[in-house]
């Protein structure tokens, strides 16, 4: 599949219906993903980043459909991740005097992973590739996400590559912006963001600021995950803009594991609470243990205020609730508010730990929290439904 976008621009990558996992296991992919690699035409050609290495072949061969593979002028490796630069080794195969340009990190990484000396030309913000009617401009754009990556802007056509930012994992037949379900686009779009760009939410500001002072006209966004935004692409730009500023909506997110449920009818009952004493607030619960971890990620980028809940075990903290801890400390989340709940038998640690947690994670703990011994009578589910109104009346 190729398709062209734009004045001898196509879309030459691979699209991946049936990935579940990225990064490993790090990251779900419910609907699969895209690697966006993009062949530009003027006087010279230019072949825009790669995919993931176990499509090299088959994009290698795909590209021979395209063009003959020597009069590739230039390759542009916006960032070196193996998702983008996994086919380049194929590829260089056939082509190995060609011109990459890259960042001076991207060089770096390059090299470790693919130990080629390739014919690197590590370009910096500012720096220009005349490719006939047209240059490519390119952007430093460090920690978004990696330490090499960048973005290549293309003037006349005005388009913006820009690799990982403002993609989504999201495969679709309809590779446009407009095209596609807005509902799914978004919630994949803000589930990569906080999960992926949240602890560089600062960069992601300046770099935008650093951008739109540029004054370079954007028609389209061309990113190296999921869709291209050609329909009114400043509203991701946008988006990013309200991500990066401590986001937050009204929403209260409740997460738990339990052993017996007891911890189960604390978080329901809190979360009854919260709704007696706000009608408007959103609620969401979930039982970590069965929840897949990044999209209550998501959802807790979304929260003004969580709840963490688990049965103490062994002094400790069920495991889910660990990870979910450990997971949110890496994130780096700012201006929001925790607190814990949990149900014991003997010891009672859990809630000294979960406090512990979310303090690492720098989360504001508003209320000491509350553990309950054994099953949760009727007056215990008072207490928790208290609870939950107390907060939601704090952080109305
Ligand atoms: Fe899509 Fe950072 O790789």
């Amino acid at each position: 599949m190729s398709f062209e976008i734009k004045n001898n621009i196509k879309w030459v990558g691979k699209t991946d219906w049936e990935l579940r996992h990225f990064h490993g296991e790090e990251y779900s992919t419910h609907r699969g993903s895209t690697y966006n690699s993009y062949l530009v035409r003027d006087k010279k050609t230019v072949l825009i980043d790669t995919v993931w290495e176990p499509y090299a072949e088959e994009f290698v061969r795909n590209l021979k459909k395209e063009i003959d593979l020597n009069e590739i002028d230039y390759i542009i490796a916006n960032h070196a991740e193996t998702d983008h630069s996994g086919a380049l080794p194929e590829l260089m195969k056939e082509i190995p005097n060609t011109p990459i340009y890259c960042t001076q990190n991207g060089m770096k990484s390059l090299k470790g992973h693919y130990h080629q000396d390739w014919n690197f030309v590590p370009v910096k913000t500012g720096d220009k590739l005349n490719i006939g009617e047209k240059d490519f401009v390119f952007i430093e754009a460090r920690m978004l996400h990696w330490p090499d990556s960048m973005f290549s802007y293309l003037t006349k056509d005005n388009i913006l590559f820009s690799n990982d930012a403002f993609g989504q994992h999201y495969c679709s037949e309809s590779m446009y912006n407009d095209l596609v379900d807005q509902a799914e686009l978004f919630q994949e779009s803000i589930k990569y963001y906080a999960n992926i760009l949240t602890p560089f939410s600062k960069l992601v500001e300046n770099k935008i600021d650093e951008v739109l002072k540029l004054n370079l006209p954007v028609d389209m966004i061309c990113t190296s995950h999921g869709v291209i935004w050609r329909d009114n692409p400043i509203q991701i730009i946008n988006k990013y803009m309200q991500w990066c500023k401590n986001y937050k909506e009204n929403q209260i997110t409740i997460i738990y594991d339990t052993m017996y449920n007891s911890t189960r009818k604390m978080a329901e009952a809190i979360g009854k609470g919260i709704k007696e004493a706000d009608k408007e607030v959103t609620i969401k619960l979930f039982n970590i243990a069965r929840s897949d971890k990044n999209d209550v990620v998501t959802e807790i980028f979304k929260s003004k205020a969580i709840f963490v809940g688990s049965s103490t075990i062994n002094k400790g903290i069920l495991s889910p609730v660990a990870g979910i801890l450990e997971e949110i400390r890496g994130l780096a989340f700012k201006n929001k508010k925790g607190i814990a709940f949990g149900s014991y038998g003997w010891g009672g640690e859990c809630i000294k730990l979960i406090n512990e947690g979310l303090e690492k994670a720098g989360f504001e703990i508003v209320d000491e929290g509350l553990k309950i011994n054994w099953n949760p009578d009727q007056q215990a589910i008072e207490e928790c439904m208290e609870l939950g109104k107390k907060i939601a009346i704090r952080t109305k």
